[in-house]
């Protein structure tokens, strides 16, 4: 089974351009490369941000720029999105009995889970009772089965000081009901707007830096800069068992020389 994450896409008004780039039309030439090289996939799940504001028009936007990708696709809210915005946009939206944009794909080597962690007006994110009620029974549907889960915000401090006060709030509730499941094989997010994969308390994760400008690298020091970076969204595979799961990052809008490594000669630009 291939999957791909894309995350942050950050749409906002036609035409503008924030931090040097138009996410208009650099989502449309992620949507061409995702097509043009992973058309095989089963599913192309955007991990949150999908607007910058939340505005209708940003949502029909979206609507229209999916409307070329060649696979389905799932949508989860970030903290830059309005739920019910997202859900009237597409309204054909998986979402569970209490209205939160919460789903299950069964892709048959693993389980898909997809959760709501929007926290309207807050940054940081929330699973809230109801919505755990939900990951329980789905974890119980699931006992047994490897499971992959998707949500916006980390569940785990990532040694940023910038962006660790950010993150899902209480998120040890969120890691107990995974670690009593046992089968988590990876957690995506995004929200980040970097490449940080590790683990925690034996659960995989890893986050997309996205379509975003990347926020830099400091260790040290809270610091709201952010660097223009090449976007990037990431392939994902899992084996027939579900026990190999593979993450590659996939950089699509860069063109970058290209040489032979037998040869050592530069023989095009870009592939
Ligand atoms: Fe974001």
């Amino acid at each position: 089974m291939k999957i791909i994450q894309v995350t942050d896409t950050h749409l906002g008004r036609r035409g503008e351009v924030r931090f040097g780039a138009d996410l208009h039309e650099r989502l449309d030439k992620c949507i061409e490369h995702i097509n043009a090289h992973h058309g095989d996939a089963a599913l192309c799940v955007f991990t949150g941000d999908l607007t910058d504001d939340g505005d209708p028009a940003s949502y029909a936007d979206l609507r229209a720029a999916l409307g070329a990708l060649s696979m389905p696709s799932r949508l989860l809210p970030g903290n830059h999105d309005k739920r019910a915005n997202l859900v009237a946009a597409f309204p054909e939206c998986p979402v569970d009995d209490n209205g939160f944009v919460q789903s299950v794909h069964d892709g048959g080597e693993a389980v898909l889970l997809f959760l709501d962690s929007l926290a309207e007006g807050r940054v940081g994110g929330e699973l809230c009772d109801r919505r755990l009620a939900w990951l329980e029974g789905q974890l119980a549907i699931a006992a047994g089965r490897p499971l992959l889960v998707f949500l916006h915000h980390p569940p785990v401090e990532l040694g940023l000081p910038e962006l660790d006060p950010l993150g899902l709030e209480r998120p040890e509730r969120f890691l107990d009901l995974l670690s009593l499941h046992g089968q988590v094989r990876q957690v995506f997010f995004g929200h980040v707007h970097r490449d940080v994969s590790g683990s925690v308390g034996g659960i995989p994760f890893c986050a997309q830096r996205g379509l975003h400008a990347r926020f830099v690298l400091d260790l040290a020091v809270s610091r709201p800069i952010v660097e223009q970076a090449p976007p990037s969204y990431a392939v994902i595979l899992v084996d027939r068992a579900g026990e190999r799961v593979i993450v590659h990052t996939c950089d699509f809008l860069e063109r970058w020389p290209v040489y032979s490594t037998r040869t050592g000669q530069r023989i095009a630009t870009g592939v």
